[in-house]
């Protein structure tokens, strides 16, 4: 799998088409076809809302042969909002070909933490990489049902040039 930024708006239906068959198909192995129905959403028409969220984030777009496979995104208080791949390509590293590069990204603006909200399906995953439970969410709502998710982080370690610095500010 091919990385690459997100181009608005082309990749708008396919990064679309992804969340909706990895939410229905990959997440439904952990949630009720309610609470799946209500992370899905209702169909979208209008891609226009979701192209401009995508385009506002820092957000990798996975290819392979077969087109868009799956994304991840970034958001400048360090927050990965999105992490979404295609179940075609379940279970062959995808997800953590995505993180890595986000988290090398992170590492190269200088964050000094990783958070997301993972959800039950993404918990392992993210574990995996290294983050850590921060609070398990179980009321977390959307659209007005609940759907738990947990919130997890990860600690980028510092540069021993930066803990220098830092070690001299004090
Ligand atoms: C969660 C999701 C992104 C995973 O994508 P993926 O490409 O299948 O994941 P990967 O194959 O890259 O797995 C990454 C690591 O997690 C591990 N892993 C994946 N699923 C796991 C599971 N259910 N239990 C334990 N470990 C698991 C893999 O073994 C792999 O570990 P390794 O690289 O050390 O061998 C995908 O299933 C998805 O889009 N799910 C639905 C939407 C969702 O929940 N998104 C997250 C929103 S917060």
């Amino acid at each position: 799998m091919r990385l690459r930024r997100y181009r608005s708006p082309e990749d708008a239906s396919a990064t679309y088409a992804v969340f909706h068959a990895a939410v229905r198909i990959s997440a439904a192995e952990c949630y009720d076809p309610d609470q799946i129905d209500a992370w899905a959403g209702p169909d979208l028409d209008d891609l226009t809302a979701w192209d401009a969220k995508r385009a506002s984030a820092f957000t990798l777009v996975g290819e392979d042969a077969d087109g868009v496979a799956g994304f991840a995104d970034l958001l400048p208080d360090g927050l990965i909002d999105m992490l979404f791949v295609h179940p075609r390509l379940g279970g062959r590293g995808a997800a953590r070909h995505l993180l890595e590069a986000i988290i090398a990204e992170a590492r190269q603006r200088g964050m000094g933490s990783l958070t997301t909200h993972a959800s039950r399906r993404a918990r392992p995953v993210f574990e995996r990489l290294g983050f850590v439970l921060v609070e398990d969410r179980p009321n977390n709502t959307v659209r007005g049902v609940v759907v738990p998710n947990a919130e997890m982080r990860l600690l980028l370690e510092q540069s021993l040039g930066d803990a220098v610095a830092d070690q001299r500010d004090r």
